[in-house]
């Protein structure tokens, strides 16, 4: 069971902050993601505090949680942002994020989308290739401006996580290759629309092991030294994202300090800023997703099903990478079953849970699904006709509906006969 601060039992059930669960499903309908704001601006200062003696700027991976309120909620605490996509972009921008504060990533930007960024005016571009730094290039000329860049470096280090969250290993697509560094240096020259001000990387997800990050910011900092060498005034080391969260009790993720403690003697000597994009630690513990149980069956063989009212189009993380996500009766019960939580996705992969023990809860009564703050709501889709739900914000007794729940009109209203 995950108890925190911000979800906790009480006589009368789970709570977020103080607004019974029960309550929001009886007013918003489920599926409904209910985030709480204090948990995201605790968890912005804890990662603050970790890292106050760094010179540094936060810049939140707003693909995590890219619903406006959410942004709004760091961007007030002064929190930058990380965008991937002219979408993002534009989602951030309409939270109210200067653009001075936004960094802009993405190995496969579309030309259209670095002209956007260029006309905007954000931070700096992250490019991935020699050949994205031609079109930042050309582009920049063609509108007249002078692009600031970082070298997204790909530090071959292959960090232990889910396979398809590693991304700074040799084997993916991200990022340049180190031993290419000398030759893209040599060629600014002839790029005179760029300005190099930062070198990045992002060597993955959920990374438990502080070392990691240790090996990658070692590699960072020689081709940093090797800049210097060559005449250039680097401002930003960008170290990525990736710091874990706790989303299965018995495997509690390492605390933000432990990797403050190994990163910040490393980086203060650099004398610059150094740039974080942490997008889930800062919002996955923030939300839950609340569904309700439709109906109860058991099989010939014993086997027992919660069948509930959101599935894998609104939380698609346990079929994609096998991720566990604590599930918890909205009210408790004495009695616990071992039963298997799916919902109504005709696929056999769309479960939030298998064999897990939880509360004997009745047809009708609601669920909730924890740690859907990263990766759930940005992540759902259409697939089966599915509208997606409706997400509130609660802070103590104040509760906001942050997006309605989509309609039937809304499902065909871009399509044409
Ligand atoms: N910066 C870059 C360049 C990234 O690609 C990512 C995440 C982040 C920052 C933020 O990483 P975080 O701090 O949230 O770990 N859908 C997967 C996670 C994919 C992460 C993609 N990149 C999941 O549900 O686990």
């Amino acid at each position: 069971m995950l108890d925190s601060n911000y979800f906790h039992y009480t006589a009368k059930g789970l709570n977020c902050d103080d607004v019974m669960l029960e309550e929001l499903g009886k007013t918003f309908g489920t599926p409904l993601y209910v985030t709480s704001s204090k948990s995201i601006v605790d968890s912005y200062r804890a990662f603050e505090k970790a890292f106050e003696t760094l010179p540094h700027f936060t810049c939140y991976s707003v693909k995590a949680n890219f619903n406006l309120s959410v942004i709004r909620t760091l961007a007030d605490l002064g929190c930058g942002c990380d965008v991937n996509s002219g979408g993002e972009l534009y989602r951030a921008m309409q939270a109210g994020v200067a653009p001075e504060k936004i960094i802009f990533a993405g190995v496969g930007k579309k030309y259209e989308e670095i002209a956007y960024a260029l006309e905007c005016g954000v931070l700096m571009l992250k490019a991935e290739s020699l050949s994205e730094l031609r079109a930042i290039d050309r582009i920049a000329g063609e509108v007249g401006k002078i692009a600031s860049v970082a070298l997204r470096i790909n530090p071959n280090v292959t960090a232990e996580t889910h396979p398809y969250i590693t991304t700074g290993d040799s084997k993916e697509k991200f990022g340049i290759d180190e031993a290419e560094l000398p030759e893209i240096f040599a060629l600014f020259d002839q790029l005179p629309n760029l300005l190099l001000v930062g070198l990045d990387m992002h060597i993955g997800s959920q990374i438990f092991d502080p070392e990691y990050y240790v090996a990658a910011t070692e590699k960072l900092l020689a081709l940093f030294n090797l800049s210097k060498t060559k005449g250039f005034e680097i401002q930003f080391l960008d170290i990525g994202g990736g710091f874990p969260v706790t989303y299965d009790p018995s495997k509690p993720a390492t605390p933000i300090e432990r990797f403050a403690e190994k990163l910040i003697p490393m980086l203060v000597p650099a004398g610059v800023t150094v740039i974080f994009e942490p997008g889930r630690c800062l919002v996955a513990n923030a939300s839950v997703l609340l569904t309700k149980i439709l109906y109860k069956k058991r099989n010939h063989v014993g086997k027992e099903f919660f069948v509930v009212d959101a599935g894998m189009t609104e939380l698609i993380r346990p079929a994609l990478y096998q991720s566990h996500h604590e599930v918890q009766a909205v009210s408790r019960h004495k009695k616990t079953v071992i039963a298997d939580v799916v919902g109504p996705i005709c696929e056999s992969s769309d479960f939030f849970a298998r064999q897990r023990e939880i509360d004997a809860a009745e047809e009708g009564e609601l669920l909730a699904v924890m740690s859907c703050g990263a990766y759930a709501a940005v992540m759902s889709s259409n697939y089966n006709g599915r509208l997606r739900p409706a997400e509130v914000m609660v802070n103590g007794s104040e509760v906001k509906l942050v997006r309605k729940r989509e309609t039937l009109e809304q499902l065909v209203q871009n399509e044409l006969f």
